[in-house]
């Protein structure tokens, strides 16, 4: 934000568990990288009666701190932090609000509002701050808003959402997040597809025969979460956001440039070639759905709740690119472990010329983007055994982050809060490209009513029918 020296981060939500988890220690991170052009102030703002010196206690006692971590740098970072306290639903109390924040800024200052709050709170919150002009950026200083997912709940909640919203404010000021986009395999994506010659003539339906794409959960419903969680379900808390995500962005086509529009564009495309489950003949075949056994006894979730815990899909694209191309999608919690990866398998060879594979269901060209944990990509590929005969093994190139660049890969959130300030939207979700998930959503929603719910066990890889989807000789789901 280069049109003055000062940007306020203002927190509703600020007692949160988001908030100590990942927005403070992102911020802290991020201030600590020297990335604010100028002065910086985080401004935290929930309903309880708190001031500025309990906030800071409150932060302190409540931000987790790695082993790294600078006593002195977090103790001149909470001196920049202060509290007011506003009910969010009380239109009231934005005017104070806007009061205050002008008081600690004590001057012009661009602003980015950072909605972690329940999703109903929002709407509420956003008009309140539209009405008491704490969005008005006619004097040249930016204003953003910044909100979680869900973005509804279904389409015709998408819709309305987005609806109301884009009538308070403008779609350039608006940042949904989705903090998969802030991973940094998730962005390498793009490098990877577009700046390397020797995958992208590969990267279609000729040469492959399948994607798979895996997020699997070891944890349940810690946290007291089964409430929430119920009324979701592994479709609408993962698949609909994150996965399609990673699918967008794996058979997206080259985007004109790098611009936030060039990106969106090529991934709604994306998105609205998903072929709807329920226009698919039999759509149950492709579908499995799952409860991780124990579920129905969790706090908050009822004793028949049809949620699913793990689901698993064959969608497919019907596009130029990756027509007839399977897309194998699976999420679940309670499983074995806890990785997401997205596997290309490559179509075989013509001709076989070294005999038969004994191992039908492995194929040996394989490309693992691994996005978490251990990012980094795999290559997987046959060689000559040494020695007499001709014995083939299968081997793999790996190319691992971490030990390459010598240092973890930042937090999510921390990218994505850095873009919200520098004004760069790339890596946020448009409004059109949530509706076209829901679209998605809802139908295999629709579809997957149809199919029995299965009961798996924890610490395994959810129900053995989703090893079906498969067909034969098309491979098998991934475990790392
Ligand atoms: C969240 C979901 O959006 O993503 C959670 O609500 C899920 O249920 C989480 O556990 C997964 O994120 P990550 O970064 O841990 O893979």
């Amino acid at each position: 934000m280069p049109s003055n020296d000062l940007t306020q981060v203002i927190i509703f939500g600020a007692s949160g568990d988001l908030t100590a988890r990942k927005l403070v220690p992102a911020l802290f991170a991020a201030h600590g990288e020297k990335f604010f052009p100028g002065r910086f102030q985080l401004v935290g703002v929930a309903r309880r009666p708190w001031n500025d010196e309990t906030y800071r206690q409150q932060l302190d006692s409540s931000v987790p701190k790695g082993k790294d971590h600078d006593a002195e740098a977090w103790k001149s970072f909470l001196g920049l932090t202060s509290y007011v306290q506003t009910h969010l639903e009380t239109s009231a109390d934005y005017v104070e609000l806007g009061k205050r924040l002008d008081a600690i800024a004590g001057g012009p200052a661009n602003r980015v509002f950072y909605l972690a709050v329940k999703p109903e709170l929002c709407l509420p919150s956003v008009q309140n701050l539209r009405d008491a002009g704490l969005l008005d950026q006619s004097k040249g200083l930016k204003r953003r808003v910044v909100v979680e997912k869900p973005f509804g709940t279904d389409l015709p909640s998408a819709l309305a959402l987005n609806s109301s919203l884009l009538k308070l404010i403008g779609e350039d000021q608006l940042y949904r997040i989705d903090h998969y986009l802030g991973k940094e395999t998730v962005q390498n994506l793009l490098v990877f597809r577009f700046r390397n010659a020797f995958f992208e003539p590969l990267w279609n339906q000729k040469y492959i025969e399948l994607v798979q794409i895996t997020v699997a959960e070891t944890v349940g419903m810690e946290g007291g979460r089964g409430g929430y969680y119920d009324s979701s379900g592994a479709i609408r808390d993962v698949l609909q956001n994150h996965m399609l995500q990673l699918l967008a962005l794996v058979a997206m086509e080259p985007p004109a440039g790098l611009d936030p529009k060039s990106i969106r564009d090529e991934k709604v495309k994306v998105l609205k070639a998903l072929r709807l489950p329920t226009d698919t003949p039999d759509p149950g075949h492709h579908i499995v759905r799952g409860q991780f056994a124990g579920y129905r006894d969790e706090p908050g979730v009822p004793k028949d709740s049809q949620t699913e815990t793990f689901i698993a899909t064959r969608a497919y694209l019907d596009n130029w690119r990756w027509g007839g191309v399977p897309f194998l999608l699976r999420t679940g919690k309670c499983l074995k472990d806890r990785f997401t990866s997205i596997t290309v398998q490559f179509r075989m060879p013509p001709i076989t010329l070294f005999g038969s594979y004994q191992e039908c269901f492995l194929r040996p060209n394989r490309l693992t983007l691994r996005i978490q944990p251990n990012d980094g990509i795999d290559l997987h590929f046959d060689v000559k055994e040494p020695g007499a005969g001709l014995h083939i093994k299968s081997t793999k190139m790996s190319f691992d982050y971490q030990a390459y660049f010598k240092k973890p890969s930042p937090e999510a959130y921390q990218r994505l809060l850095q873009d919200v300030v520098a004004g760069d939207q790339s890596l946020f979700i448009r409004s059109d490209e949530v509706e076209e998930s829901w679209r998605w959503a809802d139908s295999l929603r629709q579809a997957m009513a149809g199919t029995p719910m299965l009961t798996y066990p924890r610490n395994g890889w959810g129900p053995d029918a989703a090893n079906a989807l498969f067909g034969e000789c098309e491979g098998r789901w991934v475990t790392d």
